[in-house]
């Protein structure tokens, strides 16, 4: 055999679109797709997130808007972000009854949760006046135990709502246990919990504490939410804990920057996995399409492959509706 015609030509599988597509591995389906939405009480026209082009901060009537494109977009879910017109210490708006994410999930649910999944993100931290994700103690750092109190609550306030899925993000130990105890002695034992499970303590994060008006008044997140230089192991610590604890599916968050602990913990686990595409990840990418740097369609394709082909059956995105209506 002569060293200048090989014998193995992978280019043979590459040579049309409909060649390329039929041996594709990875798809994406409508399906798999949540797409985060902010409603902010007291706002008379929805309001543009400058980092997040794109991105709004929704009054009711333009939530109800996005959330019918959704489900005609044939999306898997919506995850339903607050924004109260009152803050305090303890984030009472969280758990009122007629507290701004309490009102949208009524009237979400109401309106497209036969269609698709209406989840609540569970935390305190757009609801605190100090930005943080719990109650804080006299020095200033987040209280475990008297958060998971809170968090409680505010599940339960969710779920008496209409919210389908339970999503706590705010990373403090023993809150899968806390929330699903909570959950069924109120009549919620039905009621899935999406738990963040492994979320670092990421710079991604900036335009969402924009977008959500979350970021903390002092310090930061990071006696709570993982380094990204922890172990792999230390998140995968985290997932088995919170599956112990009642979690039915777990996430992943940021993605890209994190498409090893994905695969990893898709290898461990036998419920969904999620991953969420944070703020800065979608930020970079406007930016860059913005700038004409980058084919803006292509790289969000490309990003959210690579997302699912790393292990993700589920997919946060705020691109989620667009995507969703090309496929
Ligand atoms: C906490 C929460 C955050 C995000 C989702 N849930 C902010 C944080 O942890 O600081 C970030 C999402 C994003 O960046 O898109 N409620």
């Amino acid at each position: 055999m002569s060293a200048r015609f090989p014998v193995a030509r992978p280019r043979r599988l590459r040579g049309t679109p409909a060649l390329r597509r039929m041996v594709a591995g990875t798809r994406i389906d409508p399906a798999d797709l949540i797409l985060p939405v902010f409603v902010k009480e007291g706002i008379a026209e929805p309001q543009p997130v400058v980092s997040m082009p794109g991105v709004f901060q929704h009054t009711s009537d333009s939530l109800r808007k996005a959330a019918h494109e959704a489900a005609e977009a044939g999306l898997g879910g919506l995850i339903l972000f607050g924004i109260p017109a009152v803050k305090d210490a303890r984030g009472s708006a969280a758990d009122d009854p007629d507290g701004v994410l309490q009102k949208a999930l009524r009237e979400v649910s109401a309106e497209v949760g036969d269609a698709l999944v209406v989840m609540a993100d569970t935390c305190l931290d757009e609801f605190t006046d100090h930005g943080h994700c719990g109650i804080l103690t006299p020095s200033g750092d987040v209280d475990n135990d008297a958060t998971l109190e809170r968090y409680a609550s505010v599940a339960v306030a969710q779920a008496d709502a209409g919210a389908q899925m339970i999503a706590p993000s705010g990373m403090m130990d023993g809150q899968v246990a806390a929330i699903r105890a909570a959950l069924d002695g109120a009549g919620h034992a039905g009621v899935p919990i999406l738990a963040y499970s492994a979320k670092y303590a990421s710079a991604f994060y900036g335009p969402f504490r924009d977008a959500a008006e979350c970021a903390p008044q002092f310090g930061d997140r990071a006696t709570h939410q993982q380094d990204p230089a922890g172990p792999l192991e230390e998140a995968l610590r985290e997932v088995r804990l919170d599956l112990a604890e009642g979690a039915d599916a777990v996430m992943v968050k940021p993605a890209l920057a994190y498409l090893d602990i994905i695969a990893a913990v898709r290898r461990e686990v036998d419920v969904p996995v999620a991953a969420y595409q944070v703020s800065g990840e979608y930020a970079m990418v406007e930016a860059a399409a913005a700038n004409g740097w980058v084919d803006r369609e292509r790289t969000i394709m490309e990003s959210l492959v690579a997302i699912k082909r790393a292990g993700a059956d589920l997919i946060l995105t705020y691109w989620a509706t667009e995507v969703a209506r090309t496929l």
